[in-house]
């Protein structure tokens, strides 16, 4: 039995969505004539209370195509040094957009709203980049899994409003967010002015994610997305497994955070564990002692017992629960950990 906790990107479909898979009705959505497709886009816009949806194969690209409508080259933008759009998206923000980031010092991936306000460059110093828009990600992928304090984002959308910024979301994994904190889509919709959400992490589709916004920003983020190269034909198939999991995998989130915990705790007993960081949805990320062993030799120790985990870099190493790690394998991991 492997166990791979690398990401909740390995999932595989389950049984129902492939069926929901198989019986979509499907048609050309670069032609916007995918019946199942546009169920999805609205279904998604009814859910935040947002106007307008698209979708998209990535995450990746909805967050690029959202810095895209909000900003003109040679402009900036705010975000926490952990942020997914400034570390992994490929030098995305400046190759596409001519963009630059100004990074925040956050707390585990996350800002203050004075952080935010401290680094807008005022607009009639023409010396500087002009802020044109901030970005917050939540949960936040390299804090650990970290979720926002709303009460914070609101003070950020308060700071947004007057200074004149953009507000986008990259909520790739909004949902275990909104699980763990007993939130709702619609309190989101109302706060930010773009969000992007995913299909294919925590909701196990897979492929797929949605941005949302105006109708006025989706009928531009329909060019964007065909300059990308991401416009797909009968994407129907991918939509109907995007709305099996909207129906049936939301809530089980919380048995991947109950598991996460649980790993957290048996990894804290341990000699060789030097920290584990807070866990706050499906993300665990620790440290080893290396004075017993290096992370490299803990990680292939793992992986001869057939169990995958990544590292990401300063000694840190990340385990992520999901929808294919199954009770069976939870009992296992935890038998081997207490093992070693
Ligand atoms: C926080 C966050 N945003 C965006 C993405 C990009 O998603 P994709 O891999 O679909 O491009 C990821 C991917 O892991 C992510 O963790």
């Amino acid at each position: 039995m492997q166990i791979n906790l690398i990401s909740d990107t390995v999932t595989k479909p389950t049984p129902g969505m492939l069926d929901a898979m198989m019986s979509a009705v499907v048609g050309d959505d670069v032609f916007k004539e995918d019946p199942t497709v546009n169920a999805l886009e609205e279904k998604v816009a009814k859910l935040f209370g947002m106007e307008s949806a698209l979708f998209f194969p990535s995450g990746t690209m909805t967050n690029q195509t959202a810095i895209k409508l909000h900003t003109q080259p040679g402009e900036q933008l705010i975000c926490d040094k952990y942020a997914h759009i400034y570390n992994y998206e490929g030098g995305g923000v400046s190759f596409n957009s001519g963009v630059s980031c100004r990074l925040v010092d956050g707390s585990r991936g996350t800002m203050t709203a004075a952080q935010v306000e401290s680094v807008i460059n005022p607009p009639d110093f023409y010396h500087s980049p002009l802020t044109t828009l901030v970005c917050v990600e939540n949960t936040a992928n390299k804090g650990g899994g970290t979720c926002w304090n709303f009460q914070e984002l609101e003070k950020i959308r308060k700071v947004c409003d007057e200074h004149h910024l953009g507000f986008h979301l990259d909520g790739a994994r909004l949902w275990n967010a909104i699980v763990e904190k007993n939130e709702t889509t619609l309190q989101y919709g109302q706060l930010f002015d773009t969000i992007s959400v995913c299909l294919s992490k925590g909701l196990g589709c897979p492929v797929g994610s949605l941005l949302l916004g105006t109708k006025e920003q989706m009928d531009k983020a329909i060019r964007i997305r065909k300059i990308f190269g991401g416009g797909m034909r009968q994407s129907g198939f991918l939509a109907a497994a995007a709305i099996y999991a909207l129906d049936n995998h939301i809530e089980r989130l919380a048995e991947d955070h109950k598991k996460a915990q649980e790993i957290g705790k048996a990894l804290l007993v341990k000699s060789f564990i030097k920290k584990v960081e807070p866990i706050e949805t499906n993300i665990v990320i620790f440290e080893i002692d290396e004075s017993f062993m290096t992370s490299d030799t803990f990680v292939n120790k793992l992986k001869e017992k057939d169990i995958l985990i990544i590292g990401m870099g300063q000694g840190k190493l990340r385990m992520v629960t999901h929808l294919d790690y199954t009770d069976a394998m939870h009992d296992e991991l935890l038998k081997q950990l207490a093992a070693f």
